[in-house]
């Protein structure tokens, strides 16, 4: 049998979580969130460490020595071959083995906002190398996809094929199909964030000159007029890249990754015409969701202390940013965000951890940002406090630990019955000598349909999560509850490093 698509609650119209600023006059129910009584607590540390290790169990490429994922070996070790270039490395994205441009960049632009964001916590819980060694696999890679001028690299392997073949990335005899836009194919969601990645990772690495330099040089003003080339790229070659749909659709658009990317060449440059494109052409527009795909909160979030206005000069960034809480929260009146009883954000099924982890990530950053500036969150004439959000960002990853309904963790190797059967090729097939033939035919009735626990353990791993009803599903046929994604993850490092450090209040010391 032949699985769903691994994408299945990925491609779910984004655009329905699009806010109008109609949405504060909706008569809203506070829907019934089942109190957690005695504040849990968990080994926060633990569940860090154990979160960014999924991350190495991801990596495509040559693995350095100091690998920790046993069962892992070398992999798409001639990818790019096709093109007599090298694509070796980067990040197989979730339980498959294509090398997807959109979501690998998300997760890197993730991983380097929170080096910087919590990089007194990373350090202290020892874990800041880590990170940093997660970040340059990605930009590793990004710095052999971008060689050439208006032209990027953007997929590894063929999604279909792969799809068809329940295999182990070091064993797959699948075609390793190269993707790319140029001055003819555009993609400007991918270029905006890549060029978002390159440009946070080169901030993050500011203390290796040439290598931060390169980056940010990739990402930034290679062209007279000062314009990023991936970025003016994305500017000048604007369309939608469908290259990755129907796995990677870009439901919302590109205007959010345009503004992102400017963002941070503006934090890492400060330069006016990326202050100038913010302020004027940027399109913003209040959203209830960060994700791979909607980035506008994200990029609200960084801008809310700038005092920038965005286009049209009608709303700060600050109060976007504050519609982004006041969507999620169910004590605003603005609250649009569904809530299971047990307490978890659940936009859509498959993958929804990744909006819990997005937004627990940003309640945190975000209320870190309103001390500094020393101001609520305004919900219309309602003032909510920093203390609240981050009490909800701990529900929201106590909740995926262990605090919800099923008293069970979600996590892989974490916890009280922790996930068996991730929806994961590698971890679900036995390690195989290398150059051993597999028979895609029998690779599902061999490894993927048997009801049993998989023989390698995916440690860190954030499953998919429960649906909207918190019910659960411990089995790899069902993707859209046990498949990890890589940006779960990197969402997720920042909350936990806060949650082990800075003690359940969350609040930031001096
Ligand atoms: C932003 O504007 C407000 C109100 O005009 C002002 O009080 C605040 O200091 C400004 N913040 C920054 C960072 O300039
Ligand atoms: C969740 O499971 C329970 C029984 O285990 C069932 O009664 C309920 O209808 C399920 N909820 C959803 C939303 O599927
Ligand atoms: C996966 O499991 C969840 C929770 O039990 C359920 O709601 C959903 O329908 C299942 N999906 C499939 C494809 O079986």
């Amino acid at each position: 049998m032949k699985p769903r698509s691994s994408r299945d609650g990925r491609n779910a119209a984004a655009a329905a979580a699009l806010l109008l600023a109609a949405l504060v006059l909706s008569g809203d129910v506070l829907p019934a969130v089942v109190a957690v009584g005695a504040a849990p607590s968990f080994n926060y540390k633990d569940a860090l460490t154990k979160s960014i290790m999924f991350l190495e169990a991801q990596r495509s490429g040559k693995l350095p020595p100091t690998n920790r994922i046993k069962w892992r070996g070398d992999s798409g070790m001639e990818d790019g071959k096709l093109a007599n270039v090298d694509l070796t490395g980067g990040y197989y994205d979730a339980g498959d083995n294509v090398k997807y441009g959109l979501p690998l960049a998300f997760t890197v632009t993730t991983l380097a906002w929170t080096a910087m964001a919590f990089e007194k916590e990373l350090k202290a819980a020892g874990e800041l190398e880590n990170v940093h060694a997660a970040i340059r696999w990605g930009t590793d890679y990004f710095l052999k996809a971008a060689t050439k001028k208006d032209h990027l690299w953007v997929q590894v392997g063929d999604p279909n094929a792969d799809h068809q073949c329940w295999v182990r990335p070091e064993n797959m005899p699948t075609p390793r199909t190269l993707y790319q836009i140029n001055d003819k194919t555009p993609g400007s969601e991918i270029a905006a964030e890549t060029a978002a990645a390159m440009t946070a990772s080169s901030m993050v690495f500011r203390k290796d000159k040439p290598y931060s330099r390169r980056l940010l040089n990739k990402a930034k003003l290679l062209m007279t007029n000062g314009i990023s080339q991936l970025f003016q790229f994305a500017k000048t070659h604007q369309g939608t890249y469908d290259g990755e749909c129907p796995f990677y659709c870009s439901y919302s658009g590109y205007n959010d990754e345009l503004l992102w990317a400017a963002t941070w060449l503006y934090l890492a440059t400060k330069r006016q015409v990326y202050a100038d494109f913010i302020g004027h052409e940027a399109i913003s527009s209040s959203v209830a969701e960060f994700s791979w795909d909607l980035k506008f909160p994200g990029a609200q979030v960084l801008l809310a202390e700038l005092n920038m206005t965005s286009s049209g000069g009608l709303q700060s960034f600050k109060s976007q940013a504050d519609n982004f809480v006041c969507a999620v929260l169910p004590d605003t009146p603005f609250h649009q965000v569904s809530i299971t009883p047990g307490g978890m954000i659940h936009l859509r099924d498959g993958a929804n951890s990744q909006y819990v982890t997005s937004t627990a990530f940003l309640f945190v950053a975000y209320s870190d940002i309103l001390r500094r500036i020393n101001q609520p969150v305004m919900c219309g004439a309602q003032a909510v406090q920093p203390a609240r959000l981050l009490q909800f960002a701990k529900q929201q990853i106590d909740y995926l630990l262990g605090a919800n309904p099923r008293g069970r963790s979600y996590v892989v190797g974490f916890g009280v019955n922790p996930p068996t059967q991730p929806h994961h090729r590698g971890a679900s097939t036995p390690v195989l000598p290398p150059g051993y033939q597999v028979n895609c035919g029998m690779s599902f009735s061999e490894w993927f349909t048997p009801d049993r626990p998989n023989p390698n353990e995916l440690t860190g791993a954030i499953m998919g999560g429960p649906d909207g009803g918190d019910n659960f599903s411990d089995k790899r046929g069902n993707s859209s509850c046990t498949e990890p994604c890589t940006y779960i993850n990197s969402l997720s490092i920042g909350p936990l490093a806060a949650l082990a450090i800075r003690g359940p209040n969350l609040i930031a010391t001096q």
